[in-house]
């Protein structure tokens, strides 16, 4: 079945799939891990916010681990009111296990269940989020990490991982609207409450003078963090999952990382003896603010930074830019805009985007084609051009892509799934097209996605 009947099968035959779907069949029995989405409140500061959304009650969503080659099954129950899925950002996974509504399945209803069932191929940092009603339940804080551990232990002396989220509170601790048109049509509507792990400035014990294997992930709607690592030995060692390939610099307070919404960043940091915490700082704008702190205990380890691990390549089919087809994006304004359907995900009344000059007409619009058709099995390049001047996380699902070229900047040549395209930049990305299915491809600044700046790519 082509992408396209699928998808058209999907929207007209939606209410039958919807009933308890279970879709995938048992092979080797993996036991299922049973997620269930559900209200909950949590204090973030001094009055607990009401109506968050997690995968357990009073806590974030859990740190997910599965382990590389090893097949994974989770039973996603929606405990909500509203119409959920969840999508495994960053996996390259069957298209069918994708969790995007109406592309790839029916959206999962109040009570029902949803079996996701995959085998991740590459170790790595990665993360797991709803895909319909996506801006509400994001917001609400339904955003959480998946680690897929290494075949091998790579022996690391500790091993952190941290949500980077922000939420949007009022001074009774209740919920802000989770944008604002004004926002939307521009950089994005910021949170005014940060977070690591839901967690305001969280001290996290380590091993002093071990080596600490840092996940940091951005999974807020909006922010792109401006992040600054603490003067000690370390190094950047994998990013968006995948070991990098090419150095990239130290975050310094002068010249911080950017990681946008949906990006990773795995970083190797020689801890010191027993002594003062350690800071991990972001910018609010100029302003440093500390996010987390790092306190080395017990006796040192001793470890030097030629003691970092090396992470072993994940197996990506390394595409060929001689023979690459080149293919024109350009994300801008939207021309005209009659609102968003999403069908049971969700409608808007804007559309400020769009993506060569079509705005997204909605998840649950029959009859949409896709932004481009890749040929399965060849290598393609991506020309990413942002003609607004606003900053874009260019998100592609199932795939990843190695960035080439910038009219504005070195990039560093490491494979990734989302890229951070800033003010009127254009970037090449190489990728191999080997996983066959429709794939999303969107702004991962949610609001945008929502308001037009999204579609989906055809790999067949
Ligand atoms: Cu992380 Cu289509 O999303
Ligand atoms: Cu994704
Ligand atoms: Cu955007």
């Amino acid at each position: 079945m082509t992408g396209m009947r699928r998808r058209d099968l999907l929207i007209g035959a939606g209410a039958c799939l919807g009933a308890g779907a279970f879709g995938v069949s048992h092979g080797m029995a993996a036991a299922p891990v049973a997620l269930r989405s559900r209200r909950t409140s949590y204090q973030f500061r001094d009055t607990p916010t009401q109506g968050l959304v997690s995968l357990a009650d009073g806590a974030p969503p859990p740190l997910l681990r599965v382990r590389q080659g090893a097949r994974a099954v989770f039973d996603y129950t929606n405990g909500l009111e509203d119409y959920s899925t969840i999508h495994w950002h960053g996996i390259r996974l069957p298209n069918a296990m994708d969790g995007v509504p109406y592309l790839t399945q029916f959206p999962v209803g109040q009570g029902e269940t949803f079996r996701y069932d995959f085998t991740p191929p590459d170790a790595g940092t990665y993360w797991y989020h709803p895909h319909c009603r996506t801006m509400e339940q994001m917001a609400q804080g339904l955003t959480g990490l998946l680690v897929v551990e290494e075949r091998e232990d790579p022996g690391f002396d500790a091993d952190l991982a941290f949500n980077l989220k922000d939420f949007r509170l009022d001074d009774a601790g209740a919920m802000l609207p989770y944008f604002t048109p004004r926002g939307a049509a521009r950089g994005g509507t910021l949170g005014n409450v940060q977070t690591v792990n839901w967690q305001n400035d969280p001290v996290h014990e380590v091993p002093a003078g071990g080596i600490v294997r840092l996940r940091l992930a951005a999974t807020d709607t909006t922010r792109v963090y401006k992040l600054v690592l603490p003067d000690l030995p370390g190094r950047i060692i994998a990013w968006d999952g995948h070991p990098v390939d090419a150095p990239m610099p130290w975050p310094t307070l002068e010249a911080p990382l950017l990681l946008g919404p949906g990006q990773r960043v795995d970083v190797a940091l020689v801890m010191p003896p027993e002594g003062a915490d350690i800071a991990l700082t972001g910018l609010l704008g100029y302003t440093p603010h500390r996010m987390a702190r790092l306190r080395p205990v017990g006796s040192d380890l001793g470890r030097a930074a030629g003691d970092i691990p090396v992470l072993l390549p994940n197996p990506i089919a390394r595409p060929d830019p001689a023979g690459a087809e080149v293919h024109e994006v350009v994300f801008g304004w939207s021309p005209d805009g009659s609102g968003v359907n999403n069908g049971l995900c969700g409608t808007y009344d804007y559309v400020f985007w769009s993506i060569n000059r079509s705005p997204w007409p909605g998840d649950a619009v029959e009859g949409v084609g896709p932004v481009l058709n890749l040929a399965q099995g060849r290598s393609h390049v991506l020309r990413l051009r942002n003609e607004s001047p606003n900053l874009h996380p260019i998100h592609l699902h199932g795939l990843v892509f190695k960035p080439l070229r910038s009219n504005l900047r070195q990039i560093p040549a490491n494979y990734g799934d989302t890229l951070l395209l800033l003010k009127n930049e254009v970037v090449d990305v190489l990728l191999q097209a080997d996983n066959p299915g429709d794939w999303a491809f969107h702004c991962h600044v949610i609001e945008h996605q929502k308001t037009g700046l999204s579609g989906y790519v055809r790999v067949g």
